[in-house]
């Protein structure tokens, strides 16, 4: 016997035979098993297995139009477009469901799984084995009020050792690239090896202030013309520091104007040249996955979290660089989505290449405490200017 879901919900009006029948006829265009509407004691009750959401929505707009048309009085399209109003919106609460063909699978949606006991297999493998005896320590430190809530201009490398362990719940940070961008201050195209070293002993103190459950989130993009796939060095260096690696996002930019005549070898295989309209954001957690923190303090909706789990992320570059005066601004939606995704309102947020405070910016108005350091005065200036004035 096939198996339904169901829900219940009621309309403040009468659902004649008339209407039924025209619901009946715009779920019988529903996956099959089809759905179906039964009348009990206190509404009506919904059976569902696998639905055409976008379907239904289509159907509810085009009985709006109907309705539009059929004078004043409860329409039977009104009617009936009130009943598929209650159901979407019955339907829409739920968040467990798979998608199969573009359509919401409600019923035995992991059944079809390919790897059964997956959680006791995941367990004997050993889940992020690298990152077992990492030696942190589980006790986190609140920052004073001095610390937080400040846009500071130094050398991170000297600036993150005022910070105490533990204390920072997300760092976000994009590292100068080693393009040779021209910066307000600071060169930009170092010989490979010493660009790593200084990096990374700025990562080690990211690691050390971070908190026990923290994460930091780095946004990098590979210099594909030097062959230095940076995203995987970085990664590397942080999973050799115990953390975990947590993921990686594709920023995709849709910036197909990019070097579109380079083409290396043109039309031959002996050197074709790669190109990318994306970067990468690798994200790193420090001792645990699982992050503490009040659900109450969430502040991503649902439907934002369902569209930003999937981690490819379309978002245009930052169009306004020329008016901030930073050659290699992120733009605020993509600090949002790292922010709203990876902390809790109140965290401490953290960025050690700051620029001109996009991060900091974002933080402020997600309500999140946040610090800002960047080397460079001018920069630092524009970043304070983009905070809301209630802080300064
Ligand atoms: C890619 S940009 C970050 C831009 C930033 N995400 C924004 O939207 O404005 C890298 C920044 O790192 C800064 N920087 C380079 N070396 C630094 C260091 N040792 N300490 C602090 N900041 C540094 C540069 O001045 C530059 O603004």
């Amino acid at each position: 016997m096939m198996n339904y879901k169901s829900v219940h919900f009621t309309v403040d009006f009468d659902v004649d035979e008339k209407v039924l029948a025209n619901v009946s006829n715009l779920l019988s265009k529903q996956p099959e098993p089809h759905p179906y509407i039964e009348p009990n004691a206190s509404g009506y009750s919904f059976y569902f297995h696998t639905l055409d959401v976008k379907l239904l929505q289509r159907q509810s707009e085009a009985l709006s139009k109907q309705d539009l048309f059929s004078g004043n009085g409860e329409s039977e399209a009104k009617r009936a477009n009130g009943v598929l109003h209650a159901i979407l919106n019955e339907v829409n609460k739920i968040g467990s469901y798979g998608i199969k063909s573009g359509k919401r699978q409600y019923v035995d949606f992991n059944a079809e799984r390919k790897v059964r006991n997956r959680k006791g297999k995941e367990k004997n493998r050993s889940q992020y084995y690298y990152a077992q005896e990492n030696g942190f320590s589980e006790s986190n430190n609140v920052l004073s009020s001095e610390l937080v809530n400040r846009i500071i201009c130094g050398d991170s490398f000297e600036v993150l050792k005022t910070l105490p362990n533990n204390s920072v719940d997300l760092i976000f940070t994009s590292p100068p690239y080693n393009f040779g961008l021209e910066y307000d201050s600071q060169t930009d195209t170092y010989f490979w090896e010493r660009y790593f070293e200084e990096l990374f002993a700025i990562f080690d103190e990211c690691i050390r202030v971070l908190k026990y459950g923290g994460r930091i989130v780095v946004n990098i993009q590979p210099l594909f013309s030097d062959y230095i796939p940076s995203h995987h060095l970085v990664s590397n260096y942080f999973m050799k520091k115990k953390m975990i690696w947590k993921g990686e996002i594709l920023w995709e930019k849709n910036n197909y104007n990019c070097k579109y005549t380079a083409w290396g070898s043109w039309k031959s295989p002996s050197n074709p040249y790669l190109k990318y309209t994306w970067e990468f954001l690798e994200i790193f957690a420090k001792g645990t996955i699982k992050k503490e923190g009040n659900s109450e303090n969430a502040d991503i909706t649902a439907d934002e979290f369902k569209k930003w789990v999937v981690a490819k992320w379309s978002i245009a570059p930052e169009r306004n660089m020329k008016e901030f005066g930073h050659p290699a601004m992120f733009p605020e939606e993509l600090a949002s989505r790292v922010i709203k995704l990876f902390s809790f309102v109140g965290d401490v947020v953290l960025d050690p290449f700051n620029g001109v405070g996009t991060t900091t910016a974002v933080a402020q108005k997600l309500g999140r405490k946040f610090i800002g350091i960047d080397i460079s005065q001018e920069y630092c200036v524009i970043a304070e200017k983009r905070l809301r004035p209630s802080l300064f």
